[in-house]
C-alpha cells in the first residue's frame, strides 16, 4: 500500500499516459467528421476556426519561441510534419526566406485544406510551398532530402510505437548536418527551478487525470464542436536518444495554457 502511494507520488506529473484513441490515423479520421455533430456551438460553421483558436492562440508563444534563432534563414529544404490549421506553417514560411521548398505534410485532408486556406488569407502561398497528404511514419521522400524538419504538437499525440517510427523516419529524411525543431507537451521538467517544477507537475497530473482513456471527451465534445484533446505530456528525449545519428543540441521550456512544453533542437551527425 505505502509502496503504491510512494510510487504514485514519485511519478506525479511525470507520467506518460497512453493515448485514448489507439492510433494517430484515428485522429486524422476524426477531423473528417467532427464538424457534423455540432451541438452547443452551432454558431461555429465548422470546427476549424475553434481548433485554430486553441492551436493558434494557446500555442502561439511556444511556436514563436521555437522558431527564434538563425537556423530558419539558412535552410533550403524544410518539412513540417503535422501542419494542422497552419499557424506554425505561416510563421515558418515568413522565417525561412531562402527556402527553395517547404513541404507541409499532414495525414488529414481537412487539415491540409484548412492550412491552405489560412496561408491564402495571409498571402503566404508561393511555388516553394507544397502541401502533401502523407503519414509522418512513411514519408514519400528519399533519404537526406531536408535540412530542417519541424513539428509542433505532433509527437505528443502519437502512441509509443508511432513516436518511435516517426523519429526514425525523421532521421532518414534529414540530411547530415540537418536540424529538427520539435515542440511537445512534456514530462521532462528536471532543469526547472523547484517552485515552477512543482506547479508543472501539478498541472500535468491534472491534465493526465482527465485525459486518461478520454475522460475529458464527453465535456469537450459537447462544448467544443467535437474537438477533443489528443496531445498529452511525453518524454521525447527518450525516443530521440534511440536514433543513432541524432543528438539533442539543446532544449528550452515554454507553455501552452498552464501546461509545460519543451522545445527540442536536434542535430543530425554524418554517418
Ligand atoms: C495537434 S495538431 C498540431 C497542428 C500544428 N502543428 C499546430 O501546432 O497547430 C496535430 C496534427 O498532426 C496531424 N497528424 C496526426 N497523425 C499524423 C500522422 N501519422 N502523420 C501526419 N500527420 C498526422 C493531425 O491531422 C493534426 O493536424
Amino acid at each position: 500500500m505505502w509502496q503504491a502511494i510512494r510510487h504514485y507520488f514519485r511519478g506525479f506529473g511525470y507520467r506518460q499516459v497512453p493515448v485514448w484513441y489507439g492510433s494517430s490515423v484515428a485522429v486524422a479520421n476524426q477531423f473528417e467528421t467532427i464538424s457534423r455533430p455540432l451541438k452547443f456551438l452551432k454558431v461555429i460553421p465548422n470546427p476549424y476556426p475553434f481548433y485554430d483558436w486553441i492551436m493558434g492562440f494557446h500555442e502561439r508563444w511556444s511556436n514563436r519561441a521555437a522558431l527564434r534563432g538563425p537556423v530558419l534563414e539558412r535552410t533550403t529544404n524544410v518539412l513540417e510534419a503535422g501542419v494542422g490549421t497552419g499557424y506554425f506553417l505561416a510563421q515558418l514560411v515568413k522565417g525561412a526566406k531562402n527556402a527553395r521548398t517547404i513541404s507541409a505534410v499532414d495525414l488529414s485532408p481537412q487539415m491540409i485544406f484548412s492550412a491552405k486556406n489560412y496561408l491564402t488569407k495571409k498571402d503566404l502561398l508561393s511555388s516553394a510551398l507544397l502541401f502533401v497528404r502523407s503519414d509522418c511514419r512513411r514519408l514519400p521522400y528519399s533519404d537526406g532530402t531536408f535540412d530542417l524538419y519541424v513539428s509542433s504538437y505532433l509527437f505528443d499525440l502519437l502512441n509509443d510505437e508511432e513516436i518511435d517510427s516517426t523519429v526514425k523516419e525523421m532521421e532518414r529524411v534529414l540530411a547530415p548536418d540537418g536540424h529538427a525543431i520539435l515542440i511537445t507537451m512534456t514530462t521532462e521538467l528536471g532543469d526547472m527551478p523547484w517552485p515552477a517544477r512543482f506547479l508543472c507537475r501539478v498541472t500535468n497530473e491534472l491534465y493526465c487525470l482527465g485525459y486518461h482513456r478520454g475522460r475529458w471527451n464527453g465535456i469537450w465534445k459537447f462544448l467544443f464542436a467535437g474537438y477533443a484533446p489528443h496531445c498529452r505530456p511525453i518524454a521525447l528525449s527518450k525516443y530521440l536518444k534511440l536514433a543513432p545519428s541524432l543528438s539533442i543540441e539543446y532544449t528550452k521550456v515554454s507553455h501552452v495554457s498552464l501546461f509545460p512544453v519543451r522545445i527540442y533542437y536536434v542535430g543530425k551527425r554524418h554517418a
